[in-house]
C-alpha cells in the first residue's frame, strides 16, 4: 500500500510505558502537523494513529484526543486535525506511549468453563488471559460468562474489535445449548421472533433442535451481542440452562481446538469479519 508505513517496522508492545530514569532530550518543540489540505506524504491523523496502536478504534481516539489525553511531544493536541509524523513524533496516551504495532494479532481461544473474561481478576480466578501466550498484548473481543465456553476472539487490532461488536453490523454468533427441560415448538418460534427482555426485544434468531438431543439441546444463532442475551432468552421463557457452548462466531469456529487452546485466525477468516464488520473495499485492500 502507501508508502506511509514504514513505522510498522517497529516491534515489541504495542504501548510502552513511558521510562522514568534517563532523562533523554525532549524532540525539538514542533509543533504536530495541523491538517493542510494535502497531508505531506507519511503523516498520518491522530485517530487513524491511535488505532494503528491498537489502542481503540478512530472514533474512541477521537474522544480521547478531545479529552485532552493525547500529547504529542509533551504538548496536549485537541485538534481531531492534527496529523502525525510516525517516524518522529513521540505520542502519549496517559502518560503511556503509543507505538504502532509491527502487525495485527487476531487469534481464536477455545475458551474453558470456570475462566472470566477480564484482563486481570483481583479474586484470583482463572482469566483468559492466562491462556494466552503473545509478545503482543491483545484483548478479548467482547465478552462471554464465566461458565460459558466456547469461541472467543482475541485481538489487538481496536478498530477491529470495535466495528465487530458494533450492532449495526450484526456479526451473527452461533451457540449450542442444554437446557433442563425439552424446548416446545411454540417457545422455539418464539426464540425465533424475537423475546421481550428488560434492555428491548431481541432481533429475529436462527434456532434448530439438535438431532438426538431430546429436544433438550438447541442451536442458535444471534445477531447481537448484549449480555447473557441466550442465558435471559432461555431463562424468560422459563428454562434453565445447564450448559452453553459458543461453536462460532462469524467464520470462526473452535474445530480442532482443545479446550484453552488458541489458534492464529487465517487470512480468509479475517477478511470474511472484516466483510460482515462493513470494511470497505479499500479498507480490506490497505489492510487498515
Ligand atoms: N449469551 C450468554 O448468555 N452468555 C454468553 O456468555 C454469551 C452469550
Amino acid at each position: 500500500m502507501s508508502p506511509e508505513r514504514p513505522w510498522k517496522t517497529q516491534g515489541g508492545p504495542h504501548v510502552k510505558p513511558r521510562r522514568a530514569g534517563r532523562k533523554r532530550k525532549p524532540p525539538a518543540a514542533k509543533p504536530p502537523g495541523k491538517s493542510p489540505a494535502t497531508a505531506p506524504q507519511g503523516l498520518v491523523r491522530i485517530n487513524r494513529f491511535l488505532s494503528m496502536c491498537g489502542i481503540t478504534s478512530r472514533r474512541k481516539a477521537e474522544e480521547l484526543v478531545l479529552a485532552g489525553k493525547v500529547e504529542i511531544n509533551h504538548a496536549v493536541v485537541r485538534d481531531l486535525a492534527t496529523r502525525v509524523d510516525p517516524a518522529h513524533d513521540r505520542v502519549f496516551v496517559g502518560g503511556t506511549q503509543a507505538l504502532p504495532v509491527e502487525g495485527h494479532l487476531y487469534l481464536v481461544l477455545n475458551k474453558p468453563k470456570d475462566s472470566i473474561t477480564t484482563l486481570s481478576d483481583e479474586r484470583g480466578r482463572t482469566t483468559v488471559m492466562s491462556m494466552v501466550r503473545t509478545r503482543e498484548r491483545v484483548y478479548p473481543v467482547g465478552r462471554l460468562d464465566r461458565n460459558t465456553t466456547g469461541v472467543l476472539l482475541l485481538t489487538n487490532d481496536g478498530g477491529f474489535a470495535h466495528r465487530l461488536m458494533h450492532p449495526r453490523f450484526h456479526v451473527p454468533k452461533s451457540y449450542r445449548v442444554s437446557c433442563d427441560r425439552a424446548l416446545t415448538q411454540s417457545d422455539l418460534a418464539l426464540l425465533r421472533s424475537g423475546i421481550q427482555l428488560p434492555d428491548g426485544r431481541t432481533s429475529p434468531a436462527e434456532v434448530q433442535f439438535i438431532p438426538q438431543g431430546r429436544g433438550k439441546e438447541i442451536g442458535i444463532t444471534i445477531h447481537e451481542g448484549r449480555n447473557r442475551q441466550v442465558r435471559r432468552m432461555f431463562e424468560s421463557l422459563g428454562y434453565e440452562v445447564l450448559k452453553l457452548d459458543r461453536v462460532a462466531y462469524g467464520p470462526v469456529t473452535k474445530e480442532g481446538l482443545a479446550r484453552g487452546g488458541t489458534r492464529s485466525l487465517t487470512r480468509g477468516e479475517i477478511r470474511t469479519l472484516k466483510e460482515m464488520a462493513g470494511y470497505t473495499e479499500e479498507e480490506l485492500l490497505s489492510g487498515r
